[in-house]
């Protein structure tokens, strides 16, 4: 039987030489794969109180939305900076050359909620951890990360568990 990681396609020198590229939409177009990634992803946090799901642009959307639906709860985005059309809060990260920005709807989450975050790849938690301090200013917390694949070598995991985040991964791609 094939598992999540059996799935995801491998595109060597994109989007530039020497990075591997990990290739989720090979994974979403099946079935069976997009299926067994949702409910892999859920399971952890399937008895646990959530109020609301959150997804990471831009392949977080397509699993945020999966996942919210199977837990019956709402979806909020994080998005680029630029996109979301109502009053924002922004939030600066660092990416490999430079900065970026991401964004939330200032009223978008209530003080006190429970989120789970999510997003497809988890690399240096740059973008995570973005999005963590966005929710974390807006009064709410996260009981979780859930992403389908890990590169522990890149350091994310370990930088979010010391931010005392719940960091769950389907699978993970070693030595890179
Ligand atoms: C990729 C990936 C994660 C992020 C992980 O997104 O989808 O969101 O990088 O990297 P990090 O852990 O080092 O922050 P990317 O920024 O390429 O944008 P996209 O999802 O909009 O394509
Ligand atoms: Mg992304």
């Amino acid at each position: 039987m094939k598992t999540v990681q059996d799935y995801i396609r491998t595109i060597p020198d994109f989007p530039h030489e020497g990075i591997m590229f990990r290739d989720v939409t090979t994974l979403f177009s099946d079935p069976r794969g997009f299926r067994i990634a949702i409910d892999q992803l859920l399971h952890p946090y399937a008895g646990q109180p959530i109020d609301k799901v959150i997804g990471l642009e831009a392949r977080g959307f397509i699993l945020g939305g999966a996942i919210a639906h199977q837990l019956g709860k709402g979806f909020v985005p994080i998005r680029k900076k630029g996109k979301l059309p109502g009053k924002t809060i922004e939030q600066a990260y660092t990416l490999e050359y430079g900065e970026a920005i991401v964004e939330i709807h200032d009223d978008a989450l209530q003080p006190g909620e429970k989120i789970l975050l999510v997003d497809d790849l988890l690399a240096t938690g740059g973008t995570a951890e973005a999005g963590i301090k966005l929710i974390e200013r807006m009064g709410a917390e996260v009981v979780g990360c859930a992403f389908v694949i890990d590169l522990p070598d890149l350091g994310g995991r370990k930088r979010l568990e010391g931010l005392g985040m719940d960091v769950h991964a389907l699978c993970s791609f070693e030595g890179e």
